[in-house]
């Protein structure tokens, strides 16, 4: 694959920017309904390596795929079939031209990645930050970390359609070693909270994804969005779902089961962060695996938007020694589950959860884990 890297380039790379995956720690789908998430970033990458051209062409190859995406600056759009994950920094392209900065020469990015894609670690948010870190570097503008985040997530929303809250972007984007982010979604705030030392993240991708993952999130989010519509015919004053109360969620969606599930879900899910930050402060950690154990379950019964495969892991998960809790990370419909251990919980005993997933799940892909620091936020690495 390096040969492919070094005859793509048609003059050395003169910068090189990374960020990183992350995981989905508590607050599930809260992000788009103004809540509160808590994510960490993880010490798996995507790295962009950028070099200028004469001309005005943007060529773009991902050590993935042998196939080049070029096309022309000034007649960029969204790509399909095999190049569609191009779209990410296009869209990125494309809206930090929008947003007013000039981009004068075409350039040509490489990318490669140690993080697993289709895992639910976010490498699209990944990719889009580590190409808006490279594109402002070459274009010598320095944004506040809080757009870059606003920014990324729009190309996301509006070139690759996907209507996802900013939890990806933000997390890759303001994540540090050690520490947690904490976003505020309705009041666009982000601060770090460190994560207790002596802990540990496990990822077991069930390498099982529901041929509809795509549209399934969005019709969640509409779900969602009409939920609260019908909650504001009776309290205009709740501008956000999370601001609804469980009691009246369950009297006036009575008659709208699916919708009533979604709400709960939404509401239940951004108290349980507020609580998790308590608990992470109070150094109570059964009290922070309860909270992710609850989380799951919450997505299972009432967002459904686990699979069997995730609640096969968590439940072999569940109760083994030094697995503190454990829950789908990410939008769900397949990908990971995560577990937060202690340092007693090893390859070995991870093997062992595998083979009792297996046991179960006889016909099922064998589960890939890797095992996960927290990691650095996105930057430039080399000008
Ligand atoms: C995906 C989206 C995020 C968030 C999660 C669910 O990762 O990209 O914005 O909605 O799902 O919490």
């Amino acid at each position: 694959m390096t040969d492919l890297r070094d005859s793509f380039f048609s003059s050395a790379p003169t910068l090189k920017a990374r960020a990183p995956g992350r995981i989905e720690f508590i607050g599930n789908h809260t992000d788009y309904n103004g809540g509160e998430v808590l994510g960490a970033a993880i010490d798996r990458y995507v790295t962009a390596e950028l070099a200028l051209r004469e001309d005005q062409r943007i060529r773009l190859m991902s050590s993935l795929s042998e196939r080049v995406v070029d096309l022309s600056m000034d007649a960029v759009e969204p790509q399909s079939g095999e190049d569609s994950w191009a779209n990410y920094p296009l869209g990125v392209f494309t809206v930090l031209r929008n947003s007013g900065i000039e981009f004068e020469r075409g350039f040509e990015i490489y990318f490669d990645s140690d993080l697993p894609l289709g895992a639910g670690l976010s490498s699209s948010a990944a990719i889009e930050l580590a190409t808006l870190e490279a594109l402002c570097a070459q274009a010598g503008v320095e944004l506040e970390r809080s757009q870059r985040v606003l920014l990324a997530q729009k190309a996301e929303n509006d070139f690759v359609g996907v209507p996802c809250g900013m939890l990806d972007q933000a997390v890759s984007c303001f994540g540090n070693p050690d520490q947690l982010v904490h976003i505020d979604c309705a009041q666009v705030r982000f601060a770090s909270v460190p994560m207790p030392s002596g802990y540990h993240f496990w990822i077991f991708n069930s390498q099982e994804k529901h041929s509809l993952v795509d549209s399934l999130y969005a019709e969640r989010n509409r779900e969602c969005k009409a939920a609260l519509a019908a909650l504001q015919g009776e309290y205009p004053q709740w501008k956000q779902l999370v601001d609804a109360s469980p009691e009246v969620i369950e009297t006036l969606l009575a008659d709208q089961p699916a919708l009533r599930r979604r709400a709960q879900h939404v509401v239940n899910e951004h108290r349980r962060v507020q609580e998790c930050l308590k608990a992470l402060a109070a150094g109570d950690m059964d009290r922070v695996g309860e909270l992710l154990y609850a989380s799951h379950d919450s997505s299972r019964d009432l967002f459904e938007n686990s699979t069997p495969a995730l609640d096969g892991l968590v439940d072999s998960l569940r109760g083994q020694p030094g697995v503190c809790g454990a829950r789908l990370t990410g939008g769900g419909f397949g990908g990971a589950a995560m577990a937060l251990t202690t340092a007693a919980f090893k390859n070995d005993h991870a093997q062992a959860i595998v083979d009792q997933y297996r046991n179960n799940r006889p016909a099922a892909p064998e589960p890939a884990v890797i095992h996960v620091q927290t990691g650095e936020g996105s930057g430039v690495l080399l000008r």
